[in-house]
């Protein structure tokens, strides 16, 4: 929770903000590069999390590469300081002038989705004279056990490519001077909490690597993705997510050929613990079966819940100036957003509240800020950094 000095600065601010708990961030950064380290394994941290600046710099000093999914996040990459040979592009749809842009920047890889997408980086790559190196994103149809609008890794769902398009995969890779083929990778969903899943996962990369080396293919990266989940439930009680426990499954159970390097792409547990979305309550409504607290953050700043019923820890921020005695009021916690989805939390159990108190939203640092909308013309995201306080 948040100490007296910080609740006194909140107090003193213009809401709605996202509060970066910059320390938090480098802590858990060297939890995941220590973590990674005995089994000389990369990592990357997957941009779409939360491309702030200020992050972004944290991260790039712990010394992680970057995973990119858009031509302009490969660019705020290399404007961070991430070096080239360290950045991988994913993207079911990538754009001509995208791959163009990642292909003069010589990055390290593309995790390529589709048959089609193998010509068009060949023959970009050709007409600007270069050799692109790709990785195969296949979807292994592993059950993530996820929310389903997080799961990515099912034949249902639109990524990768499906196992039975490897043999033109590689007829198309043997026949395409400008591609080399430096590896497979997988990502089959985020916010995954059952280890067990990952288990399942070496099962399916073990199995292709196979399939690959017997037709005299010589994988140099095993991409396996992120998805490394968080607890939403418990932010203090849990600050840094089990990285020492999801390394070691992979160290375990996947089958590493000589010279073969494992790649991981994490997002959400490098930075999800690291912010809470600090709000004011501007109007408390009581009704007949129902109290309201209307805040003045909405989906614009938070969308996680509208968009995929995500749970979020909602508290007052001034928890440490509550009596354990005072009176619990259940509420729905509501945004002002002309939606009805605008809403980041049903039956939320506080004290009493009133109009102009703190409310935090917890673990928002990933998929927060950065799928912020201007929606209802909102005012641009504010935030506070622990380290200018
Ligand atoms: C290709 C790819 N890699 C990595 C990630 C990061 O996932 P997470 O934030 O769950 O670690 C994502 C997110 O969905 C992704 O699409």
């Amino acid at each position: 929770m948040f100490n007296k000095t910080l609740i006194k600065v909140f107090g003193q601010k213009e809401t709605p903000f996202y509060y970066y708990d910059l320390a938090l961030l480098d802590k858990t950064l060297r939890a995941a590069v220590l973590a990674a380290a005995p089994f000389s394994f990369h990592v990357h941290y997957a941009m779409k999390a939360n491309f702030n600046e200020r992050v972004l710099h944290h991260i790039q000093q712990a010394g992680v590469g970057a995973d990119c999914v858009s031509g302009n996040e490969v660019l705020a990459a290399l404007k961070a300081g991430f070096s080239s040979d360290k950045i991988v592009f994913a993207g079911v749809g990538k754009a001509d002038k995208e791959i163009i842009a990642a292909l003069e920047q010589d990055i390290f890889s593309f995790n390529v989705e589709s048959v089609q997408e193998l010509e068009i980086i060949n023959g970009l790559a050709a007409g600007l004279g270069k050799t692109a190196r790709i990785a195969l994103r296949i979807n292994p149809n592993v059950d993530a056990h996820t929310h389903h609008y997080i799961t990515t890794g099912l034949d249902e769902n639109k990524f990768g490519i499906k196992v039975w398009e490897l043999n033109e995969c590689l007829e198309v890779i043997i026949r395409s001077p400008s591609l080399r083929l430096s590896g497979i990778h997988f990502h089959i969903g985020s916010q995954i909490t059952d280890l067990n899943v990952f288990k399942s996962l070496c099962v399916k990369v073990n199995e292709l690597n196979n399939w690959f080396s017997e037709r005299g293919h010589h994988l140099d990266v095993l991409n396996v993705g992120g998805g490394l989940g968080v607890n939403y439930h418990n932010p203090d009680g849990d600050q840094i997510p089990d990285f020492e426990g999801y390394f070691a499954i992979f160290n375990q159970f996947l089958d590493r050929k000589p010279g073969q390097e494992v790649h991981f792409e994490l997002g959400r547990a490098l930075v999800a613990q690291s912010a809470s979305l600090i709000s004011r309550v501007l109007y408390v409504k009581n009704g007949l079966k129902k109290n309201f607290l209307v805040l003045d953050a909405g989906m614009t700043e938070l969308m996680r819940p509208a968009l995929y019923q995500a749970y979020h820890k909602i508290e007052r921020a001034d928890q440490d100036a509550i009596v354990p005695t005072d009176a619990q009021v259940s509420y729905d916690i509501v945004g002002p957003i002309c939606e009805s989805t605008d809403c980041f939390g049903k039956e939320v159990a506080l004290p009493i509240t009133k109009r102009g108190d703190l409310i935090a939203i917890r673990t928002t640092g990933a998929y927060g800020e950065v799928m912020a909308s201007h929606y209802n013309l909102r005012d641009e995201i504010r935030y506070v950094y622990s380290e200018e306080l």
